[in-house]
């Protein structure tokens, strides 16, 4: 073997041993749309057995369709995540098929809703079941399915739970509302309570927080070229990110790559949060 031949064996046994996820059973929630979505494309394309859960029963069907045309054959489950049931049914039907549950990535959410820019969004003015719903699905049901995910790998004494937070939960957004700030600060210290607790269990967990990326949260709305504009302003990258650049992050949560790393939230904003500490 020439030296060039081993340098070039060398890097691919580097690589494939710090990101190799093949045949590990993942469980992406949100996976119908947006960052959801491409974790787990990331994961289906690396070799992970997927289980896509999304409230939105078509979408699912349509990314999977999707994702079979390209070769990337992955299972699909409608789950409410406000319902604490359904979460845990999510977690057994992807260890009955795989039998084994290594990933979980606990990554549905919604939008918040009228930020204080606007006078529904006011602190006294946030009507009651934007509050109510969006704790629900943003923080319950991010509860709900880390709750699921440990209580599986608990006895394995084995897993990864990656929880999807936002800049918005660690730091004041006057772009998103009371709500949503609340929700992911939540999210975050949840995270950490989590780690601490499954740590001696085998079990990692780690939240990321996303700065404004372009998905279908937020609705029409959050597709209008002012509301994008909008957003670019706040990042020092000067621009809003594609749903592809979170696949690096997911994947490193995911793999051996990220053995050492339990308890932390990993910012992926293109410097949003640097702006906010020179301000
Ligand atoms: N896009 C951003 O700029 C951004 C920034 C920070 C954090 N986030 C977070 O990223 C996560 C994914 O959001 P996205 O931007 O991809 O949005 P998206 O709207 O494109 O995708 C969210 C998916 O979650 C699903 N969902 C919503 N409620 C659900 C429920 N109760 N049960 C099951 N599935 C449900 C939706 O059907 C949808 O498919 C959310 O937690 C969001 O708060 C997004």
């Amino acid at each position: 073997m020439s030296v060039g031949d081993e340098a070039a064996a060398r890097r691919d046994s580097v690589l494939g041993r710090l990101y190799d996820v093949r045949g590990l059973g993942a469980v992406v929630t949100g996976a119908a749309s947006g960052l959801g979505r491409a974790i787990a494309e990331v994961l289906a394309e690396t070799g992970a057995r997927v289980t896509l859960a999304d409230a939105d029963a078509e979408g699912l069907a349509k990314v999977a369709e999707e994702f079979a045309g390209q070769g990337l054959p992955v299972r699909t489950y409608e789950v409410d995540i406000t319902d604490r049931d359904r979460a845990r049914a999510l977690m057994d039907d992807a260890v009955g098929a795989y039998g084994r549950l290594d990933v979980v990535f606990a990554n549905a959410g919604i939008g918040g809703g009228p930020s204080y820019a606007r006078p529904e969004g006011w602190v006294d003015r946030l009507p009651r079941e934007r509050w109510d719903r969006v704790v629900d699905v943003n923080l319950n049901g991010t509860y709900h399915t880390l709750a699921a995910a440990a209580a599986v790998m608990r006895p394995r004494r084995h897993g990864k739970i990656i929880l999807t937070a936002s800049t918005a939960g660690l730091r004041a957004d006057p772009m998103v509302s009371y709500a949503y700030v609340a929700a992911k600060a939540a999210v975050v210290n949840v995270a950490r309570q989590a780690a601490l607790e499954l740590a001696p269990h085998g079990i990692h967990v780690n939240a990321i927080a996303p700065g404004p990326f372009r998905t279908n949260i937020g609705g029409a709305r959050g597709r209008q070229p002012e509301a994008q504009a909008a957003w670019a302003r706040t990042i020092p990258l000067g621009r809003m990110a594609d749903p592809e650049e979170i696949k690096g992050l997911a994947l490193l949560l995911a793999s051996p790559a990220s053995s050492f790393m339990t308890g932390a939230v990993y910012p992926i904003d293109g410097g949003a949060l640097t702006l906010a500490h020179a301000l």
